[in-house]
């Protein structure tokens, strides 16, 4: 600054000789030439030298800079590549950074849901793929049927006389052919020609024949067959003894009941019958006033009956719950600095299911979402004793999502107990926990 002021100066007297009086003494410019020159030194100086320190810095931060870059390089796991059928959620490959392996609908995961990516270098837990789910496993198809896998469902092909989804119902096609046919010559007829004939009462009734060139031919009422020897009778066929073939409940789901010239069904108390006549139907009995819960407890209808809960928010050391819905505790905030407090969980959640005996098994029962994730990490689990683990296990079905599966059919009735557990987590430090209990009705009948 000071050298490019005087510099001006000196150019604007040399350009204007003629205002030689204006202008200072040649002395005097050269006394001021030799300041200049000096203070000029001074600052090349000062001026070298800064530019070596700045050079320095610029040596080191390049090499501290390539160390580093070098360094990353090498402490990246190799890369990991989503199963086929699935997911992988993180992106990032570095020592420390976890990875999550998800498995498409219809598909379970074999080998580690989460990797972590060790100061080996190499990633912890085993290879994760993804294999189509057989829905077959549980033979879920009865009386004969055929399974047929298919991705995230089954379907069954049935044995003729059997239809339904897991072929669990006969199919009623012999009636058509008892109605007003001869004796002897249908084959169902023949069958109940073998049976103790009754010989008074509502089942034993007169038959009607007719001479028709010369032969007798006679008929019964539907229902009826000619019994043996005598052809003017007509005794009841026991259809539930006819088609019972050693085994209860094909004609009726539950209990077939045999009246003069048919049959009917009935069902065990809790039940109706439907209106096909063949199956029964859980009645609500929440729905009608045929509970006897109190106000403070909830109706939860289950397959055969009902069952009154009463939801108790948890007593635990060091922090207090508030009901904030029927079903739902939530903790009170926490005394600043209470670390006890803070890591007992966040909220209980309760949840009832009616469920009918020995349903077939792996199926989901229950899902957990969080709806808007803090951390980085959601991390599901199964809590509770041995009998959950027996029939249950937790899995994760995508990113906010776990899943309580049943693991094996339960033979009813009997009630069972499941904790999941959601905690939360960012840079592993846990943010919260959530706990959820799954209480499980499970009926006598298999409907
Ligand atoms: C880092 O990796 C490079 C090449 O991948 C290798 O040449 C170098 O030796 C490695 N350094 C260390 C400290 O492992
Ligand atoms: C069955 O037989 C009865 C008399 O035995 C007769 O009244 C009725 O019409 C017959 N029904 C059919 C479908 O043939
Ligand atoms: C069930 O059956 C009983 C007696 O037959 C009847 O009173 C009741 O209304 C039925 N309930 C339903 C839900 O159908
Ligand atoms: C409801 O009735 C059943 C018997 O019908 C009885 O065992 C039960 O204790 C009753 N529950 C309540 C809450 O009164
Ligand atoms: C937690 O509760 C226990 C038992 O009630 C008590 O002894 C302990 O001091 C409490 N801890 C804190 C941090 O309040
Ligand atoms: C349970 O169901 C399976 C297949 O559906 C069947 O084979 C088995 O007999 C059933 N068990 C009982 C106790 O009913």
């Amino acid at each position: 600054m000071i050298a490019a002021i005087l510099i001006t100066l000196l150019c604007f007297c040399s350009l204007h000789p003629t205002f030689g009086q204006d202008c200072p003494s040649r002395q005097e410019i050269q006394g001021s030439l030799k300041q200049v020159q000096k203070l000029l030194s001074a600052h090349e100086a000062s001026y070298l030298q800064s530019l070596r320190n700045l050079k320095k810095k610029i040596n080191l931060l390049q090499s501290s800079t390539g160390k580093q870059t070098t360094r990353a390089i090498n402490s990246t796991c190799p890369k990991l590549d989503a199963p086929i059928n699935g997911r992988k959620l993180g992106k990032s490959h570095g020592v420390g950074h976890e990875v999550h392996v998800l498995c498409d609908p219809g598909y379970e995961l074999v080998g580690s849901e989460s990797r972590v990516c060790q100061e080996s270098l190499t990633w912890s837990g085993q290879q994760s793929t993804c294999r189509d789910i057989n829905e077959c496993a549980s033979s879920p198809c009865q009386n004969g049927g055929t399974c047929v896998d298919e991705v995230n469902h089954f379907s069954c092909v049935c044995a003729k006389g059997w239809a339904g989804a897991t072929c669990q119902s006969p199919t009623p096609t012999f009636f058509v052919t008892m109605t007003n046919t001869s004796a002897a010559t249908s084959p169902a007829t023949a069958a109940a020609a073998t049976l103790p004939a009754a010989t008074t009462g509502p089942f034993v009734r007169p038959s009607r024949c007719t001479i028709m060139q010369g032969t007798t031919h006679c008929t019964c009422e539907p229902g009826y067959t000619i019994s043996g020897r005598d052809s003017n009778t007509c005794t009841d066929i026991d259809e539930c003894e006819l088609f019972h073939n050693g085994q209860a409940g094909r004609l009726c789901l539950h209990t077939c009941v045999n009246t003069p010239g048919g049959y009917r069904c009935s069902c065990p108390i809790g039940y109706n019958v439907t209106r096909d006549g063949r199956s029964c139907k859980d009645i609500d009995e929440c729905a009608t006033r045929q509970n006897n819960c109190t106000k403070d407890q909830m109706c939860i209808n289950t397959y055969g009956g009902f069952q009154c809960v009463q939801v108790d928010c948890p007593k635990i050391p060091n922090a207090t719950y508030v009901k904030t819905s029927p079903m739902r505790c939530e903790r009170n905030p926490c005394p600043v600095d209470n670390k006890a407090c803070s890591q007992t969980p966040n909220s209980f959640s309760y949840h009832y299911l009616a469920v009918v005996s020995n349903l077939s098994a792996p199926r989901v029962m229950f899902r957990v979402s969080a709806l808007r994730p803090m951390g980085d990490t959601l991390r599901f689990s199964l809590l509770g004793g041995r009998q959950a683990r027996r029939h249950f296990t937790v899995q994760r079905s995508d990113r906010v999502t776990g899943q309580l599966m049943l693991a094996s059919p339960v033979q009813g009735p009997a009630t069972l107990e499941a904790e999941v557990e959601m905690s939360e987590l960012e840079r592993r430090v846990q943010l919260g926990r959530y706990i959820t209990k799954v209480t499980m009705f499970v009926s006598q009948y298999e409907f």
